[in-house]
């Protein structure tokens, strides 16, 4: 797949800039909600932000807020509300043109250490959310799907019509959004797309806690001179996609016009396949760039994750068919633009070089 330098079509980045709209972007204080934020607003797109910060920061929103100008800055209004709240959820879509939902509890391992948690924010949520974008009349619902809908399936790369059983209370509660959707398409006529993000990864993903993801988890570690992780034996394989392409994906979905891209599931990553032992290479050798003393690391060898699917690779054909969509970033080009972020992050703490 070629990789172009732009990061929409000029077509959809005319029709985005020459249309205000009203956006609301769920779970905006968290990682990839507040990149979709800073890019509404670059368009001059008035957004909403609903948020209950439960595991996204105000410091993404201040990180954002420094990005724009103070006049793209004053179209956005930040709601701190739950959306397991269905009258919050009513309230934040009076007025609303497009959604993009982003708002649920990641982590396949937090979803095994408490179901029910993980399933009323991504379920109940989820639906309340459906009913309230349906009653207020938006134009378009985007929503934050997974690759893990596609479960104990082997094939590879995966094509989105063809889903194995899920392998995680996670897994499952992003199958149930899809289905939702695709039933208040068929029932109301409700018009929603749904993309299924493979590991995303960028500026502003949290690096602490016990569910942090890969990418993070592991650049803190070797800034930091602690142990790095590898569960397995760094041979299982995924399609690490940088949060610009997700940013992408999400505007083109929302601005699609052609009946045939509604309503649908598409895959959102770049056709990649990288293993844990390669990944872990990579970021050694781009941080050891400005930080020599990451040079010499080697990884820590532990057991395989429980749930964790062996090997993921994204066919993107669809969504470049009928979305337009044209990743702009490969793994490595995604880790040298979000370095220079986590080592500012992590510089003022004094690394343990034992
Ligand atoms: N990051 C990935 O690799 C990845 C992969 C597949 C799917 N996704 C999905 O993408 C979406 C965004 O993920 P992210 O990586 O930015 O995670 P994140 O944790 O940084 O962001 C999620 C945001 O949702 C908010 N939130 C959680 N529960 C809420 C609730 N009940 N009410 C209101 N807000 C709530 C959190 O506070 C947080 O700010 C999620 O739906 C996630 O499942 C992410």
């Amino acid at each position: 797949m070629a990789i172009v330098s732009h990061s929409l079509s000029d077509i959809a980045l005319g029709q985005l800039k020459s249309q205000h709209s009203n956006w609301l972007v769920t779970g905006c204080a968290g990682f990839i909600g507040s990149h979709l934020v800073e890019s509404l607003l670059k368009l001059g797109q008035t957004v909403v932000g609903m948020d209950n910060l439960s595991t996204g920061h105000r410091a993404n929103l201040d990180e954002v807020q420094s990005a724009v100008s103070p006049h793209e800055w004053k179209n956005f209004s930040f709601i701190e509300a739950d959306i397991r709240d269905a009258t919050a959820c009513r309230e934040v879509c009076r007025g609303v043109d497009y959604v993009l939902h982003q708002a649920a509890l990641g982590s396949v391992p937090r979803s095994l250490a408490d179901p029910l948690t993980t399933n009323a924010a991504n379920v109940d949520g989820f639906l309340n959310m459906l009913v309230a974008a349906r009653d207020a009349g938006v134009k378009r619902f985007v929503y934050a799907a997974s690759s893990s809908t596609y479960g104990d399936h082997t094939e590879l790369p995966k094509v989105e019509e063809r889903i194995g059983r899920p392998l995680s209370p996670y897994a499952v509660t992003k199958l149930v959004n899809e289905l939702y959707a695709e039933v208040f398409g068929r029932c109301y006529g409700f018009p929603s797309i749904g993309l299924r993000y493979f590991n995303v990864f960028g500026t502003r993903q949290d690096p602490e806690g016990a569910y942090a993801a890969v990418i993070p988890r592991w650049t803190r570690a070797m800034l930091l001179g602690e142990d790095v992780v590898i569960n397995g034996d760094g041979e299982t394989t995924r399609d690490f996609c940088f949060v610009a392409n997700v940013v992408q994906a999400n505007l083109l979905a929302a601005t699609a016009n052609s009946t045939e891209a509604i309503n649908q599931v598409y895959n959102v990553a770049v056709n990649d396949r990288t293993s844990l032992n390669r990944l872990f290479e990579i970021l050694r050798d781009v941080l050891a760039e400005t930080n020599p003393h990451v040079a010499g690391l080697k990884a820590r060898y532990a057991a395989f994750r429980p749930a964790d699917v062996r090997d993921s690779q994204a066919d993107v054909s669809k969504a470049r068919r009928l979305l337009g969509y044209i990743p702009t970033h490969r793994l490595e080009e995604g880790v040298r633009e979000a370095m220079p972020w986590y080592v500012a992050r992590f510089t003022s703490l004094e690394p343990c070089r034992g």
